[in-house]
């Protein structure tokens, strides 16, 4: 490993959130030697940074976090402190998909990431390398470097585009032994720079560089064909179900051929989480931004099958309790959009539990990490769809069929019905006999991860239904 003869390395990274914080925790216990600053407007989330219970949920943080907070870990609000003293700043805000104007739907919105350039802009007094590490449009950057260059002619600022590949519930394990880091710009020099910082802990070959657009599109690039596969082999389960052929031995069969392989081909509820269905949303209004629009609907495709297969979901569950669902029972196991993270963005069960309270089933949920206020914010959110109001029936039947419980076994504690959301694992290991016998029969159970044992269940009793399986 060669060593860098510039100043020494000082981060400051704008944004505290599901990516700035693990990511940033993660170079601060590698580089002992880096000062790493994590700044964030919203006070509330840098008290939980500095408090026991971090603000977000990924096994392994908090060790990683408890190591190196207070040595050269710092999670603060003072961001114009934190902009002058460093001399690398990233930008991990959040980008979410335009609810407003030109756009609307589609576009993301990228009002935090211009005030972020803007603040960086009004905050520097020295030269510093600003490295986008939130997922962007391509050629955002160019926006990035008019802004931060009309500010003072003294100061150099060099953009580089760094996008993060982690996933939730995975978090840990994908930033210290990633697949690639992905470096674009146009300053070889920035790059090394910004290189020798994973330097410490990532073998160089699997440092990519390349130049920013191709780093930005990369990123959404990424994001869309993980996407595509969950929702091509969703698109198959539902043919499964026609058919009798079982999706989980197609899914096997074909995964075998290394042309395709095995990743991503678990046929779900629907996929879910902050990013899927934002970045193919942003990639298809980029696309018909320059005139692509058969481009644009083989990609949008992708969330629509998404939402279809969510639906489908809901809509087997209405059918199989004998075409009605009112004021029946049913236990939601699982809230959060995938396993071992708290953060329930977009998740599927979301969706299903709104399609469920339509038809006025009363639900009782249970996930081991999602607190009572974020499923009532979730659901209140969505139910009041674009104008943010609940009418008074909606408000009535949030207060009266949505009620959350301690664990599994007491959300199923007399219902008609399970609906297996998220796969956590205690599912899996729950005490089926006795669950059983505490529900009202048929007792019905509908696994929307295909995570159970659906002979054993159907051995107890149960009347199982999975994805994917006639
Ligand atoms: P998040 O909402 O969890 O966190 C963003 C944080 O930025 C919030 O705490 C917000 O208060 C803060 N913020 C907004 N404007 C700010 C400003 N001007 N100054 C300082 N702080 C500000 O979002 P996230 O999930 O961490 O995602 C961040 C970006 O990373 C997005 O572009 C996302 O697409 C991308 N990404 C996310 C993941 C993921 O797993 N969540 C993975 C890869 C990439
Ligand atoms: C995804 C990507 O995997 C990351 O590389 C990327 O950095 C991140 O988006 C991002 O940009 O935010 P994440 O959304 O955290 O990560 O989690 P995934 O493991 O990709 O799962 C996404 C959704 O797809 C979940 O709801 C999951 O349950 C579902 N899924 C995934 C399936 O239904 N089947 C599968 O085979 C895989």
């Amino acid at each position: 490993m060669t060593k860098s003869t510039q100043e020494p390395t000082k981060i400051c990274c704008l944004g505290a959130g599901y990516v700035g914080g693990p990511t940033m925790a993660m170079i601060a216990h590698k580089c002992p030697e880096i000062d790493v600053h994590v700044v964030d407007l919203n006070p509330d989330r840098i008290a939980q940074w500095n408090s026991e219970k971090l603000p977000v949920y990924e096994p392994g943080l908090y060790d990683v976090v408890k190591q190196a907070r207070g040595r050269n870990l710092r999670f603060t609000t003072d961001v114009p402190g934190a902009i002058r003293e460093a001399n690398m700043c990233f930008i991990s805000v959040n980008t979410p998909t335009k609810t407003f104007g030109i756009g609307a739907g589609r576009a993301a919105n990228l009002e935090f990431v211009e005030k972020c350039a803007r603040t960086i802009a009004e905050n520097s007094d020295s030269d510093k390398v600003v490295v986008e590490k939130s997922t962007l449009p391509v050629r955002t950057a160019e926006s990035v470097k008019r802004i931060l260059s009309s500010h003072s002619a003294k100061v150099k600022f060099d953009v580089l585009s760094n996008p993060e590949f982690l996933a939730e519930g995975t978090a840990m394990e994908d930033l210290r032994d990633p697949d690639r880091i992905l470096i674009g710009g146009d300053s070889s020099a920035a790059i090394e720079k910004l290189a020798d910082v994973y330097k410490n802990w990532v073998p160089n070959d699997k440092i990519i560089r390349t130049n920013l657009w191709s780093s930005e599109l990369s990123k959404l690039t990424a994001n869309a064909f993980l996407a595509q596969r969950v929702s091509s082999i969703n698109a198959i389960s539902a043919l499964c179900e026609a058919t009798g052929a079982d999706v989980d031995e197609v899914a096997g069969a074909i995964g075998t051929d290394s042309r395709i392989g095995p990743k991503f081909l678990k046929a779900s509820v629907g996929f879910g989480g902050s990013c899927f269905q934002k970045d193919i949303l942003n990639l298809v209004y980029l696309c018909e931004h320059f005139g692509l629009p058969e481009v644009a609907q083989y990609w949008e495709q992708v969330v629509k099958m998404n939402d279809y297969q969510k639906y489908r979901f809901s809509t087997r569950i209405v059918k199989k309790m004998f075409n009605t669902v009112s004021n029946k029972k049913i236990a939601i196991w699982g809230f959060a959009f995938k396993k071992d993270t708290n953060d329930t963005r977009e998740s599927a069960a979301i969706y299903v539990c709104r399609d469920l309270l339509e038809e006025r089933a009363k639900l009782t949920i249970y996930d081991p990490k999602v607190d009572i206020d974020q499923i009532r914010r979730d659901l209140a959110y969505l139910i009041a769809g674009p104008n943010g109001e609940l009418t008074e029936v909606q408000k009535e039947l949030l207060q009266t069929h949505v009620t959350v419980a301690k664990s599994a076994e007491e959300a199923a504690d007399g219902a008609h019905a399970i609906a297996l959301m998220t796969e956590w694992d205690e599912f899996k290991d729950a005490d089926f006999d006795s669950i059983y016998q505490s529900m009202m029969k048929p007792a019905f159970v509908f696994d929307g991860r295909n995570v159970l044992d659906s002979q054993k269940l159907s051995g107890i009793g149960f009347d199982i239904e999975s994805i994917g399986k006639a």
